[in-house]
Formats: structure tokens, C-alpha cells, sequence
């Protein structure tokens, strides 16, 4: 059997290419979603650590709290699910601001958008994208690297989708943190999210929070739910391996050649120009 095309796997909404697992009715119907002054959103661009985060978060609440799938994988049943969802939701989305549901904002709920090195991110994805069949065919790192950089991947590009959150910096419902940090200092960004995040929470938690957040903690625990496809963040594969792939700070040395760095740092330079992050 041939692979799917890659029309049969990617539709661009507004601009922003979404697998075909986020139907057009869901993304159009967003805006009258139902949101709750106690959802926490969890934000980020693909591959950005959103796995390890959401491990992070769910072990702080000693109540009910349910992780939802992404809001935008699903088609137009998907708001009726969370709708029916009785416990505190926390909810990944990877869409940019402008996309977000309008309700979230009026009811300022807390938002965690979580930064990487977009270098590592488009390695991350690279590999993501390759070993995953639910999304395109890429041949080699060198053309994924020139997909990542024109915007023509999954979420779209990546200084847009940043730019667009930053814009909302000083927000006080949006708190920003950066993998490198949490790979740097994990008990710092567990301590700052339990504060943001009005919790309480002990020295002696927070260590135990950490030991079984490390890489290899929740891939060997993952592993063992690799039988369970709706135990996942990801909405795009059931197959955890993929996600919890090598966890380091830097693997984009391996893979960008010297040239290909001179021609990312340009772009970054003047996407960047005006942010201040
Ligand atoms: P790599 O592909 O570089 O290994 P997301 O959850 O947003 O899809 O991001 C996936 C990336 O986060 C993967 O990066 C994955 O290995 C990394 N990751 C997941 N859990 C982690 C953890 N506990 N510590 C460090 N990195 C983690």
C-alpha cells in the first residue's frame, strides 16, 4: 500500500498547516468553546518539552485533575467531550494566540507556555516527523531543515507562533519558562509553576516531583502505557519512543552543518529583531 500524501495529512487553516487529526470544524468552531476560569492551558509549539511539563503539572495537584488531549486534535465532537469533562482540565494546545478561543482570554485562565532553543526543536521534529506516519514523508534532515524555517510544518512557523505569545509577556494569567531552565534547575521551575499556579507545595514534594519527571523516569514509565493510545498528549501517535526520544540540550550540533547554523542564526536575527525574550 502506498503512504498517504501529503494532502491526505495537512490542511492550512488561517494560514497554519494542522493535521487532518484536527478537522476544519473543530478549528472553526474553537471560539465557542466553553472555557472554565480554573483550566490551565498548556502552551507550546510541537516538541518543546509540552510532555514533560504536562508530567510536571499533573503531579502537583493532590485533587482530581484531568489532562485532556490537545483542543485542537479531534473533530467537532471534541468540544462536547471536554464540556463533559467534571474535573479541573488541563489542557495542551499547541495554537498560536490569535487562534485561541477568546473565551480563555476573557476568563483569564492560566496559561504556561513553555520555550526551546528552536534549533533543538526543529531536530526534535525533524526526527518526530520521520518516524511518525501520520505525518509527511521528509527524506532527509536537509529538507526538513528548509520546511522548519519557511513555517511549512505542523503549527507553522515557529517565530510566529512565538511572537505571537510573546506580545502577551506582561500578561499575569500567562507564565513563560524555558525547557533549558527546567533541564538546568527542574525544583527552581516546579517551585515558580506551584506558586503561578497557587499551590503549595514542599521542598520535599518538590524533590519527589522531580525524581519522577527526570527523561528517564517518564520514558520508562511511559513505556509501560504504550498500550494505551488515549494516554497520551500527543494525539498524533500512540507510540511513546517517539516522544520521549534523547531529552539533551544541544543535539542540533549533530545535525546542522556550519552553514546551515550561519543561515538559522540570520533568520532568527531578523524574525527576532524585535522580541525581547
Ligand atoms: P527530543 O526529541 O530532543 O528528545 P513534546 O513533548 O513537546 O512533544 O517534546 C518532546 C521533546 O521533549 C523530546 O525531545 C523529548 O525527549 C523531550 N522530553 C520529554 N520528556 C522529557 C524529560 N522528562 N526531560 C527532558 N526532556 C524531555
Amino acid at each position: 500500500m502506498s503512504s498517504p500524501s501529503k494532502a491526505d495529512l495537512i490542511h492550512v487553516f488561517k494560514g497554519i498547516p494542522f493535521t487532518t487529526r484536527s478537522s476544519p470544524e473543530l478549528l472553526k468552531s474553537l471560539d465557542n468553546f466553553d472555557a472554565r476560569e480554573d483550566d490551565v492551558l498548556l502552551v507550546s509549539y510541537p516538541k518543546s518539552g509540552t510532555h514533560w511539563l504536562a508530567g510536571v503539572i499533573t503531579k502537583l495537584y493532590n485533587t482530581q485533575v484531568t489532562l485532556t488531549s490537545p483542543l485542537e486534535f479531534g473533530d467537532i465532537s471534541k468540544l462536547e467531550e471536554l464540556n463533559k469533562i467534571s474535573s479541573k482540565r488541563i489542557i495542551p494546545t499547541h495554537l498560536d494566540y490569535h487562534m485561541l478561543p477568546s473565551n480563555f482570554k476573557n476568563k483569564k485562565c492560566k496559561m504556561i507556555y513553555i520555550i526551546r532553543n528552536p534549533k533543538d526543536t526543529a531536530v526534535s521534529m525533524y526526527h518526530y516527523y520521520r518516524d511518525n506516519p501520520n505525518l509527511p514523508t521528509v527524506d532527509t534532515w536537509t529538507a526538513f531543515f528548509d520546511l522548519f524555517l519557511k513555517g511549512d510544518v505542523v503549527c507553522g512557523s515557529w517565530f510566529d507562533h512565538l511572537l505571537s505569545w510573546e506580545e502577551h509577556k506582561n500578561d499575569k494569567n500567562i507564565l513563560f519558562l524555558f525547557y533549558e531552565d527546567m533541564k538546568k534547575d527542574l525544583p527552581k521551575t516546579v517551585k515558580d509553576i506551584s506558586v503561578f499556579l497557587d499551590l503549595n507545595i514542599g521542598d520535599h514534594e518538590i524533590q519527589d516531583i522531580c525524581r519522577k519527571s527526570s527523561f528517564s523516569e517518564m520514558k520508562r514509565n511511559t513505556e509501560k502505557e504504550n498500550s494505551d493510545p488515549n494516554h497520551t498528549v500527543c494525539a498524533l501517535t500512540s507510540n511513546r519512543k517517539l516522544i520521549f526520544r534523547k531529552g539533551t540540550v544541544g543535539d542540533w550540533k549533530n545535525h546542522f552543518t556550519p552553514k546551515q547554523n550561519v543561515r538559522f542564526e540570520e533568520i532568527f536575527n531578523e524574525k527576532m529583531k524585535l522580541s525581547k525574550m
